[in-house]
């Protein structure tokens, strides 16, 4: 065969070191290993569900197959709300996944909960040793949490309804609607969030929901009529819009 990294040039990836890298080292020398890999790849099937880890913010995270696997925008809001944390605080990770952003979370020794819709991305956050639940954002969590939150985090789905067919041309080859649909304006999850958020978070404590374009511009009344002050719009190195942050009045 070929070398690894040309072969996956001249298919169209663009990371090809670093995947060949990660096919080698899942392979661990099984060569019909690594060329079954290969094959899945070569169907656009992600990475990760073939090599079953992804790494964000420095962390290997365990992805299973139909999870949503973390992109590395989310790194941005992870970093900011893991230094917001701290042992003895309490935060929440709405819509977690393979519990990602939970794990980053939880490293600074805070308490964290998590939740999601969908039982598998659930199985996978716990089998990560996220303390996940399933549910609707704020469902399944004990009402005794309300009031008493420091932080909620979450990497909800907000993409427009009509700017689904404008993903990468493979994502619902193998991903759901469910981790990407926002509704109309993509705000519908983000809005939930947000009016939950002034339920479970203790005055003074901080929401973080990433989300992009003008959405943030669009969710100011919504941040306002839950009691959201001091909202700022993060962006990335490029200037791209990446997340929003906000305080609940004390
Ligand atoms: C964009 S993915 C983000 C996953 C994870 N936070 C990450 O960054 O890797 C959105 C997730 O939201 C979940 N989801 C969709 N609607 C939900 C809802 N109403 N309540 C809870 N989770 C939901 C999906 O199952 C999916 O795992």
């Amino acid at each position: 065969m070929e070398d690894l990294v040309e072969f996956l040039e001249r298919h169209g990836f663009v990371a090809a070191e670093e995947e060949a890298g990660e096919l080698r080292a899942r392979a661990a020398g099984d060569a019909e290993l690594l060329s079954s890999m290969v094959e899945r790849r070569l169907t656009g099937e992600p990475l990760a569900w073939i090599t079953g880890t992804v790494e964000f913010c420095g962390t290997w995270i365990r992805v299973d197959p139909g999870v949503y696997v973390p992109r590395w925008q989310s790194e941005l809001l992870a970093e900011r709300a893991l230094a917001r944390l701290g042992p003895g605080r309490v935060a929440v990770d709405l819509c977690t996944g393979c519990g990602a952003l939970a794990v980053i979370l939880a490293s600074s020794g805070a308490r964290v909960v998590a939740t999601d819709v969908h039982e598998a991305s659930v199985a996978c956050a716990r089998a990560n040793g996220v303390d996940a639940v399933v549910g609707d954002l704020f469902a399944p969590l004990p009402r005794s949490l309300a009031g008493s939150v420091d932080l909620v985090a979450g990497v909800v789905p907000y993409v427009p309804t009509s700017e689904l067919s404008l993903l990468q041309r493979d994502t619902f080859t193998f991903e759901t609607e469910l981790a990407y649909d926002g509704g109309p304006d993509g705000c519908a999850i983000l809005r939930r969030a947000i009016a939950g958020a002034a339920e479970f978070l203790a005055p003074g404590g901080t929401l973080m929901l990433e989300l992009g374009g003008d959405e943030a511009e669009l969710l100011r009344p919504d941040l306002a009529s839950s009691g959201f002050a001091d909202v700022a719009v993060l962006r990335d190195e490029d200037g791209d819009v990446r997340g929003v942050e906000a305080t609940l009045a004390p």
